[in-house]
């Protein structure tokens, strides 16, 4: 079952921090944080973020990254190699290379929109619109066109595929090495122009002050549910990632270094966004309608603003895209670990099979919209299965796995492994990390997943 064949690594350290750090940074980054944030307290929300990222996302991106570079397999090879091929434990690998499947069917039709709007930036569109009610009936007619939407959506996912197909160092980490660092001097020029605007000092307050009214004992939920989806976990990509790892890396580092890529961007997003939204009057609260119904109300009435609107929505759609390519990885590396497929053969048989998975996903806002669950479309089907059911199971059993299964002394020894000279010094960090993983990230998981539910 598993070969011998030679695998892949990343040519180096950076590059696989910049390849994770693409996976996590996303649209949960850019568009949903900043909106989260500016509904639940602003700065109070930032540090309730921070609080969770450092009780949830590290200890689990530790684990994922673990466990990929010890076996050197994708999500199902890794659990039954450790298990040794326990049924159920395979299992769960299986649940994460089908949730990677579910959720790029979606996210690419969103990530989609995003190429769309650059297009639509470039068109200048924007400065027809007087409200947020243009700009969101413009939003709804492109999506309720069939052809917009497919059309946006094949084409990210023939970048994705382009990508996935040169392999992990021609293409995911040369990939990531190019769209990172621009992502980052898009956001900084971003940042600066919307501090610089007129008024922008509204905006930057309401970032900065603690204003803990806004903190309902949900906005904890929220916060977790969001650390963790946004640091990609639950479902083996940070797993897959890792498991291209040399040996002689520091996971410690690494996973320090992918958290902080993630977290900044995320925090840079909203100063982004809110110091201009205020400059120009308008309400922090708009929820997930705030990047395509607000913010292009907010570049039609800033200066200079038609060129701000394409670098927006340049920033998101890398943003997407290098989300995509580590979902579609997860997929190829189990073809290619367990099935013994070629990696090109991989991608365009599996990127085919997800460009029609998501095609239903994509015509649930047109033709497939009365087709309905529960009242929801076929897009919010797949989109509240996979992150709301099969991450946070996912999330849930990979820390019951290693905090009880797999075990301390091996778990520790092996994330040790590359970070000697800081377990030398910090010799009862790795008595902590397996006790938040054994005890507390069950625990948090369980009740994010309980949420999202509805049951509390
Ligand atoms: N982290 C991505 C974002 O913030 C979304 C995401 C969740 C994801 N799970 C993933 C991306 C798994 C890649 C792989 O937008």
């Amino acid at each position: 079952m598993l070969k011998n064949i030679k695998r892949e690594k990343w040519g180096s350290k950076i590059g696989f921090i910049l390849a994770a750090a693409g996976s996590a940074v996303g649209l949960g980054n850019i568009w949903k944080f900043p909106y989260l944030a500016g509904e639940n307290g602003g700065a109070a929300f930032i540090l309730i973020y921070l609080f969770s990222v450092i009780v949830i996302g590290l200890p689990l991106i530790y684990a994922e990254i673990v466990i990929g570079r010890t076996t050197n397999r994708n999500p199902v090879g890794a659990f039954v190699s450790l298990s040794k091929n326990h049924p159920f434990w395979r299992l769960l690998g299986f649940l994460g290379v089908i949730a990677g499947f579910a959720i790029l069917s979606y996210y690419s039709v969103v990530a989609g929109w995003t190429i769309g709007y650059i297009i639509e930036a470039i068109k200048g569109t924007f400065y027809s619109f007087s409200s947020p009610t243009d700009a969101a009936n413009h939003f709804n007619t492109l999506i309720g066109n069939s052809y917009w939407n497919v059309s946006y959506f094949i084409l990210i996912m023939i970048l994705t595929m382009s990508f996935v197909y040169f392999g992990v160092q021609k293409g995911i980490e040369l990939g990531s090495k190019i769209m990172m660092p621009l992502l980052f001097i898009i956001l900084l020029v971003l940042v600066v122009r919307s501090l610089t605007i007129e008024n922008s000092n509204l905006g930057l307050s309401f970032l900065i002050k603690l204003n803990w009214s806004a903190v309902r004992p949900e906005t904890f939920l929220l916060a977790l549910g969001q650390a963790f989806f946004s640091l990609s976990l639950g479902m083996g990509a940070m797993l897959t990632y890792g498991s291209y790892m040399d040996k002689k890396d520091s996971i410690i580092s690494s996973g320090f270094s992918v958290v902080t890529l993630d977290i900044s961007v995320a925090i840079l997003a909203a100063f982004a966004i809110f110091p201009a939204l205020f400059a120009v009057g308008m309400e922090p609260n708009a929820g997930p309608g705030l990047v395509f119904h607000t913010l292009p109300i907010v570049f039609a009435k800033m200066q200079g603003g038609y060129f701000f609107a394409i670098l927006f929505f340049i920033l998101l759609a890398l943003a997407a895209l290098t989300s995509t390519i580590s979902l579609l990885e997860v997929i190829t590396a189990y073809f290619v670990d367990e099935k013994g497929w070629s990696r090109k053969k991989a991608v365009i048989v599996f990127g085919s099979f997800t460009i029609l998975l998501g095609i239903p996903s994509a015509l649930s806002f047109n033709v497939l919209s009365n087709l309905t669950i529960n009242s929801l479309n076929f897009f919010d089907l797949i989109d509240f299965i996979s992150s709301n059911i099969f991450l946070p199971i996912g999330g849930l059993l990979i820390s019951i796995f290693v905090g009880y299964f797999w075990g301390k002394e091996k778990s520790i020894a092996n994330l040790k492994q590359g970070s000697e000279s800081f377990f030398d010094k910090f010799y009862w960090f790795g008595n902590i990390w397996f006790f938040f993983i054994r005890f507390v990230s069950p625990i948090l998981i369980f009740l994010v997943f309980l949420r999202s539910l509805g049951i509390i």
